[in-house]
């Protein structure tokens, strides 16, 4: 028989269990070796906070973010030698213009001789909420910023230009039902409910792709369109946070009627089509260390409504980051970045970078780990209430800081917790903790960075934590709890 003929009896390549991975290893770092004891030594120096670990004392996986910690492609380190480091239009600009108006749309990249400013480049995402909210707080107006799920530096960002932010989880998020793929949905009813209310106080409605703070959970394209025809019918402006966006198309590809046959690119493009702005941070989806940026379409309504604020944020960003054609980036950075815009859209890429983490939860799943499901595309997130459902811990012996403290001290993984203590709140009057909906700890996956016998090596981490939870010391909150973003800050005690 010719091998022709054989290849249609046996198991195609892509059917098989284990798949090769879409790349392979271009240059690697090796890891210190440490012990536990030496660890748990650091831990506590550092209040047993997890974000003060030295990242070069961890012999597991690093969880605590997927930003930032990509692994460049080959491409992306030779595109960096082609950087061009002059002051004003830099050749990667035009680069970056183009590849913007190839991924996300023509009309969020005007020409730069047109004098109407539309795209700003900053150094991250957070500078890009920074410069939009700054500038909608100067309406001095009583503003609200409802979204499918801000995130904790968006909702900082919010408050600190004295605009109240304002979470509307889906349904399908809080219910168990782990069949349904769009638990990061925008809750429509909850949105027309507030518009009944206020809608004269709401400047824009920001729908964050995919939802990191709901579990990192994708929104539909039904969901999408639905918030855009309810915003346009009461000439709301909509943004996306758009950190994630290729995981989400990645999404509706896969799960949603009528789009398995539509490339990634062409999903992209459609639900770019729905908005009238960005902001994102390419530490995710750009696939690069460092880049963020803000685009408004050309001719939409928020620059309809906000015909100052282009200028003003062109003003803002030469103040704060510098000329608007190189942002708050070098020029090697812009090149990587334009570089990595391509890579991210690519099915091969997405497919394994999806499966990846599927792999990690799933296995979790498997040895009895309470987590959300389905998963999401860049982390896995494991419910705290759940995992010590039935021992001693408290809400307020904050149950996820003990366990990322033990399993970054006894196995070497960092993980964190984004839960009652991150999204939490002390009322040093009182002495209550406001606790959030969510109580999680996140494994958020870096792109490109490990194989799967580490997050295998984890899951068993995990579990071995599991079958001993009721082990696990309470935290006492030594310093910072009453303080605005305490995670970053705070240290514990543990008892
Ligand atoms: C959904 C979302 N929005 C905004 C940001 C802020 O981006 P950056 O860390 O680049 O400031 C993040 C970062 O993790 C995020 O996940």
């Amino acid at each position: 028989m010719t091998l022709a003929k054989i290849a249609k009896k046996l198991p195609s390549e892509d059917s098989l269990h284990t798949l090769p991975r879409p790349y392979f290893n271009h240059s690697v770092e090796f890891k210190e070796r440490n012990s536990a004891e030496k660890r748990l030594e650091v831990l506590k120096e550092v209040g047993y906070n997890v974000f003060f670990f030295p990242a070069g004392m961890i012999t597991g996986c690093d969880f605590l973010s997927d930003s930032g910690t990509t692994t460049m492609t080959n491409k992306q380190w030779a595109a960096l030698h082609l950087g061009d480091e002059s002051y004003g239009s830099n050749k990667g600009y035009f680069l970056l213009m183009e590849k913007i108006r190839e991924v996300f749309g023509n009309e969020f990249f005007n020409e730069p001789a047109l004098g109407k400013p539309n795209a700003f480049i900053f150094h991250q995402g957070r500078p890009c909420e920074d410069a939009l909210f700054s500038m909608l707080g100067k309406t001095g107006k009583k503003l609200i910023i409802p979204s499918n799920g801000h995130f904790d530096t968006t909702e900082a960002n919010i408050h600190a230009n004295k605009i109240k932010p304002l979470n509307l989880f889906s349904e399908e998020f809080k219910s168990d039902d782990s069949e349904s793929h769009f638990k990061g949905n925008m809750n429509i009813k909850k949105l027309k409910d507030l518009l009944k209310k206020s809608k004269n106080n709401i400047p824009l409605i920001y729908i964050t792709i995919t939802n990191n703070t709901g579990g990192g959970q994708p929104v539909s394209m039904e969901n999408i369109k639905q918030v855009s025809s309810i915003a346009k019918d009461h000439k709301i402006p909509l943004f996306f946070d758009a950190c994630r966006f290729a995981e989400n198309a990645w999404f509706i590809k896969k799960f949603e009627k009528g789009y398995k046959s539509k490339s990634i690119s062409k999903i992209v493009k459609e639900m770019f089509s729905y908005v009238d702005g960005f902001t994102i941070s390419f530490k995710k989806d750009g696939l690069v260390n460092m880049g963020g940026g803000l685009f408004l379409r050309a001719g939409g309504l928020f620059i309809k409504n906000y015909p100052e604020i282009p200028d003003a944020l062109m003003n803002h960003q030469i103040i704060k980051e510098g000329h608007p054609t190189y942002g708050g980036l070098s020029g090697r950075d812009i090149m990587t970045l334009v570089t990595g815009l391509g890579t991210i859209i690519q099915q091969k890429y997405l497919d394994h970078r999806i499966r990846q983490v599927r792999e990690l939860g799933e296995k979790l799943v498997d040895f009895g780990i309470p987590m959300v499901t389905p998963f999401g595309g860049h982390a896995v997130y494991m419910d705290v209430n759940k995992f010590f459902e039935g021992t001693n811990m408290k809400p307020n012996d904050f149950g996820g800081i003990s366990f990322t403290a033990a399993l970054l001290g006894l196995y070497g993984h960092r993980a964190c917790e984004l839960g009652y203590f991150a999204f939490g709140q002390y009322d040093p009057k009182t002495k209550k903790e406001k606790h959030p909906e969510v109580n999680f700890v996140r494994f958020a996956v870096p792109r490109l960075r490990y194989e799967r016998q580490d997050l295998e090596s984890t899951a068993e981490a995990v579990k071995n934590l599991y079958e001993n939870r009721e082990l696990l010391p309470k935290v006492k909150v030594a310093y910072g709890r009453d303080l605005p973003l305490r995670h970053f800050k705070a240290r514990f005690e543990l008892h």
